[in-house]
């Protein structure tokens, strides 16, 4: 029974008790995103040199697996004690809960050490958020590396922390923010990847010219065209390829960086994914990811010209250069009420307000947290008007 004068003692030792701990700690986040040309040839040992035990899991998707089986099992029968290839299905369509299981089970059926056994993702954006996702969460954090093999993966998916699975029908809901050992880029890939698919990466480096970099939007006006229609070599690109892919990844990297767990939320490279993760889950799979992205960007575009940020003929032009790298600007898909719903989205995701970037000139942006449904309307009817203006004079 505790008493009335048992209370007060045990109150009067308590205060002296000090309750508060504090921690407080600064944890260095270091990786390095190495281009190896090559990384698949039988002698070089990049891949499998950085840690000293000689066990690997890696893992692909089936398309991947289609083309490179058999060069990734004699790369790794060679170069390491024991090996395993997992493949997922492909696709975002793929990028969920069934996938992470299929992983989990893979990692247990393998045996794989904490440490020093880090998991190879080789693959899309899709296959590497997958993996990283999974391996940031099993055993709380396990050690893995990336190595890029799509065009969005090289510039953007490939080279940040962010690792994550869509839930339901939200893009990327469930993610961590964890660093991979190593990324190695290796754009010979490139040449077994769609077209399509080329275009797609293309999204997200103009998105990264829009915003902060001119010089890669005039790259991208005259070399542009010709990656989508040419017989690029990637395995030998030319200056100027070399200079877009160079740009795209340096200004990626400046943005990430010192903002790499996204404690600020106005993030420029957020450029054309304040509408488009409801507009890729809305479609899905018809538009791929940069897709999506493409079509936000138009949009915004036009938000911004209407706002006077950006002039007639510098909207003109984006669209122009968006067209001319085989993207979209529009959807049968959107409506006001989806863009509305999509803005919603956002917001939420960046803790209530818009922060949505808009561009300012032609490498340039800025961030605004006051975009209404007429303009959002407006803004539609602009970039479906263009399109079909486009469609008529290609017709003519
Ligand atoms: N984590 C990030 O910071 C980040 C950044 C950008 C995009 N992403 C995510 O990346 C995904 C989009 O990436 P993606 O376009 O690479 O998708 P993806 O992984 O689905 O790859 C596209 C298709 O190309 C195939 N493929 C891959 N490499 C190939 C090759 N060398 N030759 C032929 N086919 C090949 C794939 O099997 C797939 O069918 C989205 O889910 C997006 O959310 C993540
Ligand atoms: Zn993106």
């Amino acid at each position: 029974v505790v008493t009335h004068v048992d209370e007060q003692r045990l109150r009067s030792v308590s205060e002296k008790v000090a309750a508060r701990w504090t921690v407080s700690t600064h944890q260095p986040i270091h990786y390095e995103i190495e281009s190896v040309p090559g990384v698949l040839d039988v002698d070089n040992l990049r891949l499998v040199d950085f840690t000293t035990d000689g066990r690997r899991l890696v893992v692909v998707d089936d398309a991947v697996a289609g083309l490179y089986r058999e060069r990734i099992e004699h790369y790794f029968s060679s170069n390491t004690r024991e090996f395993r290839l997992l493949t997922l299905p492909g696709g975002e369509a793929n990028k969920n809960d069934a996938a992470l299981d299929q992983l989990y089970a893979g990692f247990e059926s393998f045996g794989l050490k904490r440490r020093s056994e880090p998991v190879i993702a080789i693959g899309g954006g899709v296959l590497m958020d997958t993996v990283a996702f999974a391996s940031s969460v099993y055993r709380r954090a396990t050690p893995y590396v990336k190595v890029p093999t799509t065009l969005i993966g090289l510039v953007d998916a490939g080279i940040g922390v962010k690792t994550g699975v869509n839930w339901k029908s939200h893009k990327n809901r469930i993610g961590s923010y964890d660093a991979p050992s190593a990324v190695f880029l290796d754009l010979s890939f490139l040449n077994t990847l769609p077209a399509r698919h080329v275009s797609n990466g293309l999204a997200e480096i103009l998105k990264i010219a829009l915003i902060k970099d001119r010089d890669l939007f005039e790259l991208l006006e005259s070399r542009g065209p010709g990656i989508v229609r040419d017989d690029v070599d990637w395995a030998r690109p030319d200056a100027a390829l070399t200079s877009i892919v160079q740009r795209a990844i340096t200004g990626m990297l400046e943005e990430l960086e010192p903002n790499l767990r996204e404690h600020v939320l106005e993030r420029k490279v957020d450029y054309g994914h304040t509408f488009s993760p409801v507009i890729e889950m809305a479609s899905l799979p018809a538009l791929l990811h940069g897709e999506a992205v493409a079509i936000d960007m138009m949009l915004t575009t036009a938000i911004a010209h209407r706002r006077g940020y950006l002039s007639g003929e510098e909207r003109d032009r984006v669209l122009a250069v968006n067209r001319s790298l085989g993207l979209p600007s529009t959807d049968d898909v959107l409506t006001e009420e989806l863009l509305t719903q999509a803005l919603e989205d956002t917001v939420a995701h960046r803790d209530g307000l818009q922060r949505t970037p808009l561009p300012r000139g032609i490498g340039q942006c800025t961030f605004v947290n006051d975009i209404t449904s007429d303009e959002i309307a407006t803004a539609l009817g602009d970039i479906r008007g263009a399109a079909a203006a486009l469609a008529g004079s290609a017709r003519a």
